[in-house]
C-alpha cells in the first residue's frame, strides 16, 4: 500500500470493523455481522493457503527465485468487511443511493481516492447476478485485482456447506410469509447455490467448495427421503 493509506491503517481498520458492525444492523440475520466476520476470516484462509502453494512450488525452482506476494493482506481485510455495503437487494425503491458507498467511507475515513477506488471495485465484483449476466468481466477484473478472487470465493463458502443450509433457513425465517417458506428452501439449492460451487476462482476455494457441496447433495438426499414419508 502507497505511504500515506499505510499509515492510517492503525484507525482505517478499527473504523472499517466498527462501520460495517453498525452497517449489518440493517439486515436480517442470514445475512449479518458474523457473515462479515467468517468470510474475512475465509478470505484469509484463502489467500494464505494460495501463498503456501506457490512457495511449495518455489522449493524445487533454483535458489533465487523470489515468491512475490499473491494478495495484499490489507486489500483482503478491507474488501472482505466492506463486501455487502451497498448490496442492491435491501436499497428500496425510489431510495436516494449512492452508487460508491465503499470509496465513500474509505476517502471520508482518511484514505486515498486510489485505495477508495480499488476496494470499491473489487466489492462490485463479488456479485453473482452480475457475473452470471458477464462472466468474463469478473476474469478482467481479477487480472488487476487479484483479491477479488478471494473474497469473492469466500463469500461463496460462506454461501454453502452446513453454515450455507442454516442462512437458506435463517434468510426463509427472517422473510417470515412474504419469503419462500421452509418448504420451498431447497429450490434455491438447485437455482443458485450447486451453481456456486462451480464458479469459485482460487484452487483452494475450489476444493472447500467440493467438500461443503457434497453436504448440500446430503442434506438434499436426507430431506428427500424424511418427505417420502412424511410428505
Ligand atoms: P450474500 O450477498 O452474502 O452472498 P445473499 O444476500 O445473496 O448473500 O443471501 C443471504 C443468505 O440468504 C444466503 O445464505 C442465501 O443462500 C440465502 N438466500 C437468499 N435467497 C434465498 C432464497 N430464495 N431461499 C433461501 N435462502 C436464500
Ligand atoms: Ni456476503
Amino acid at each position: 500500500l502507497p505511504e500515506p493509506d499505510q499509515a492510517l491503517l492503525p484507525t482505517l481498520l478499527p473504523e472499517t470493523h466498527a462501520f460495517v458492525k453498525a452497517y449489518m444492523a440493517r439486515y436480517d440475520s442470514s445475512h449479518d455481522f458474523s457473515h462479515v466476520l467468517r468470510v474475512l476470516n475465509l478470505a484469509h484462509h484463502i489467500s494464505q493457503t494460495e501463498q503456501k502453494y506457490l512457495q511449495s512450488v518455489a522449493l524445487v525452482a533454483p535458489p533465487t527465485t523470489k515468491v512475490a506476494p499473491l494478495y495484499d493482506s490489507t486489500i483482503v481485510t478491507l474488501a472482505a468487511l466492506l463486501h455487502d455495503v451497498g448490496d442492491r437487494k435491501y436499497i428500496k425503491e425510489g431510495e436516494d443511493v449512492d452508487e460508491s458507498p465503499v470509496k465513500t467511507f474509505l476517502v471520508g475515513s482518511g484514505a486515498s481516492e486510489a485505495l477508495g477506488e480499488r476496494v470499491q471495485t473489487i466489492v462490485n465484483g463479488v456479485s453473482y447476478s452480475k457475473e452470471i449476466k458477464d462472466p468474463q468481466r469478473v476474469l478482467d477484473l481479477i487480472e488487476s485485482y487479484p483479491e477479488l478472487a478471494v473474497v469473492q470465493d469466500a463469500d461463496r463458502l460462506d454461501a454453502i456447506g452446513a453454515v450455507g443450509i442454516g442462512r437458506t433457513f435463517t434468510f426463509a425465517g427472517a422473510k417470515g410469509s412474504g419469503g419462500p417458506g421452509m418448504e420451498n428452501v431447497l429450490k434455491h439449492f438447485e437455482e443458485k447455490l450447486l451453481r456456486l460451487g462451480t464458479m469459485m476462482k482460487t484452487k483452494t476455494g475450489k476444493e472447500m467448495a467440493e467438500k461443503r457441496i457434497q453436504v448440500l447433495r446430503e442434506f438434499e438426499r436426507c430431506w428427500l427421503e424424511e418427505k417420502s414419508i412424511a410428505g
